[in-house]
C-alpha cells in the first residue's frame, strides 16, 4: 500500500520537472536551421511540379464549360476556347494571369482565384495531357 503513492507522488513531481527542462532547452533547437535554406528556393522562378491526378480532379468543374472531352462547348452559345493540350506552360501562365487580374474575364479570375500556385501547376500538368 505505501510504495504505489510514493511512487505517483515522486511522478507528479518529475513530470514537470521534465517537461520544464524540454521547455528550457527548446529554444535554442529552431534558431540553427532556420537561417541557410530558403533563399535558393525563393529566387527560382516558379518551377512547381504539378500533380497529375490532383489536376485530374481540380479539372473536374473546367469540362462544363471548357468540354475537354472532344473539346465540345457544352454551351454552344457561348465562346469557350480550347485548353486541354495546351502546354503546360501556356496553361499556367493563362490561369496565373486571371489570378493576378492581368487577364480580365470575371469567371476565369473566379475560377483562378480559388486555386493556389500549386494547383494551377496541377492543373497544367493534367491539362496538357487531356484531349
Ligand atoms: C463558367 C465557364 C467556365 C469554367 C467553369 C471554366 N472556364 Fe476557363 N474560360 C472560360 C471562358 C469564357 C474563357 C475565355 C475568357 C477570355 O476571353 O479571356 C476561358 C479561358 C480559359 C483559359 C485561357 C485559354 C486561352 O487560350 O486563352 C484557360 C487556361 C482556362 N480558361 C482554364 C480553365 C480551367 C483550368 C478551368 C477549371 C478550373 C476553367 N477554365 C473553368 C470559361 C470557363
Amino acid at each position: 500500500m505505501r510504495p504505489q503513492p510514493l511512487a505517483a507522488c515522486l511522478l507528479a513531481v518529475l513530470l514537470p520537472l521534465g517537461a520544464a527542462a524540454q521547455a528550457a532547452t527548446a529554444p535554442a533547437v529552431p534558431a540553427a536551421p532556420a537561417a541557410p535554406a530558403p533563399p535558393p528556393a525563393a529566387a527560382t522562378p516558379a518551377p512547381l511540379t504539378g500533380s497529375f491526378d490532383n489536376g485530374r480532379v481540380l479539372a473536374y468543374t473546367c469540362q462544363g464549360c471548357h468540354g475537354i472531352t472532344g473539346y465540345k462547348n457544352a454551351y454552344p452559345s457561348y465562346k469557350v476556347p480550347k485548353i486541354g493540350g495546351q502546354t503546360q506552360q501556356y496553361l499556367s501562365q493563362a490561369l496565373s494571369e486571371y489570378r493576378q487580374g492581368k487577364r480580365k474575364h470575371p469567371t476565369m479570375q473566379a475560377q483562378s482565384m480559388s486555386f493556389s500556385e500549386q494547383e494551377i501547376a496541377d492543373l497544367a500538368v493534367y491539362l496538357s495531357t487531356a484531349k
